[in-house]
């Protein structure tokens, strides 16, 4: 299948279209390169340099390539700076969205994979969250992806447009060829690494006050490469009907833990101070995913912590800089 990926030179988005070519199916990039890295797009993989507001050019895209599903990835994605600037998440996570869909539209593109998050569940009152937990987003950029699941259920509505919201938990790890570069860089595991390397002199610990055992939050990570397998289940299965499901791999870890077990791994010191909570974190967000598991055989193969550094460790090693694009 042609399959348009926005966002496809970006961390996930790359290793999703890694798992397209993998599968045997002809991705299409369409990114504008503000966040995404033209490295990361694969031989084999066309790039399309645009924004999504660019219906002539995006039109033009799904036309001549004649795509018939799109993957979208392509979004502002940092909670603490969506907390200082909201309207950035909304234009670009909403609004560009709609313009997404409406292009599709005028394509008879009728399917469509979404790139959603755990922070549309906001501070969960029970965990593992299930997707019908209560969504009550505690930060901008869940309620413009929140904003944005509501839009998809209406077009599946009004016009009969399927989809699938994959919600992800932490994506962390790489794959051989493929990893995590982000500028500037927020997210924990490339920053511990990135001390490992000697890049960084130490990690700001944001809150020890968290009522979890160790005071700091607890997060689910899942790597990346299964995280991008559930999106080639979740296209294959569109035709069954629009579904929104999890994607975490169930098991919590401390921000403490994560540095301790990049120390373990690195064989580094890696200094830690504790700062100030980060606003519009959640103490906890812990995934249950069995109902991608049951309903699609979603099946996790890297569900160790210690595995899911490793693999980034070794990608970080490799690429000290990123990569240089
Ligand atoms: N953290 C630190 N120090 C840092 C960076 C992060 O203590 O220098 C902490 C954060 O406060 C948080 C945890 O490490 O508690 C993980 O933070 P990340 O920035 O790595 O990831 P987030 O949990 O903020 O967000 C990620 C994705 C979002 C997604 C969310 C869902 O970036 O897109 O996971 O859990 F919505």
């Amino acid at each position: 299948m042609n399959i348009l990926v926005t966002g496809g030179a970006g961390y996930i988005g790359s290793v999703v279209a890694e798992r397209l070519l993998e599968s045997g199916h002809t991705p299409i990039i369409y990114d504008d390169l503000s966040k995404g890295h033209r490295e990361a797009v694969l031989p084999g993989a066309a790039l399309v340099t645009g924004d999504l507001t660019d219906a002539r050019k995006l039109e033009e895209c799904l036309r001549t390539n004649r795509v018939e599903a799109v993957i979208h990835l392509a979004a502002s994605s940092l909670v603490g700076e969506s907390m200082s600037i909201p309207s950035r998440y909304f234009r670009n996570n909403t609004v560009a969205g709609i313009e997404l869909l409406d292009t599709m539209l005028a394509c008879g593109v009728m399917r469509i994979v979404f790139s959603s998050t755990a922070a549309v569940y906001g501070e969960p009152e029970t965990t593992p969250i299930i997707e019908d937990s209560v969504q009550r987003p505690t930060n901008p950029y869940g309620e413009s992806k929140l904003a944005f699941e509501k839009v998809l259920r209406w077009y599946d509505v009004a016009y009969g447009m399927k989809y699938a919201s994959l919600r992800y938990f932490n994506a962390a790890g790489a794959t051989a060829r493929l990893g995590e570069h982000h500028d500037p860089e927020t997210h924990l595991i490339p920053i511990v690494l990135n001390c490992a390397l000697g890049a960084r002199p130490e990690v700001a610990v944001f809150g020890d006050d968290y009522p979890t055992p160790d005071g700091t939050c607890i997060r689910d990570y899942i790597h990346v490469a299964d995280l991008a397998n559930a999106h080639i289940l979740a296209l294959g299965a569109l035709d069954g009907g629009s579904r929104i499901y999890n994607l975490g791999n169930g098991n919590g870890y401390s921000v403490s833990e994560v540095i301790e077990a990049a120390r373990r791994i690195t064989g580094q010191k890696i200094a830690a101070r504790v700062a100030p909570r980060r606003p519009g974190d959640p103490a906890v967000l812990v995934a249950s995913s069995d109902l991608i598991k049951r309903a699609l055989r979603w099946d996790p193969k890297h569900s160790e912590l210690d595995a899911i550094i490793e693999s980034a460790w070794q990608w970080h090693r490799a690429h000290p800089r990123g990569y240089e694009s």
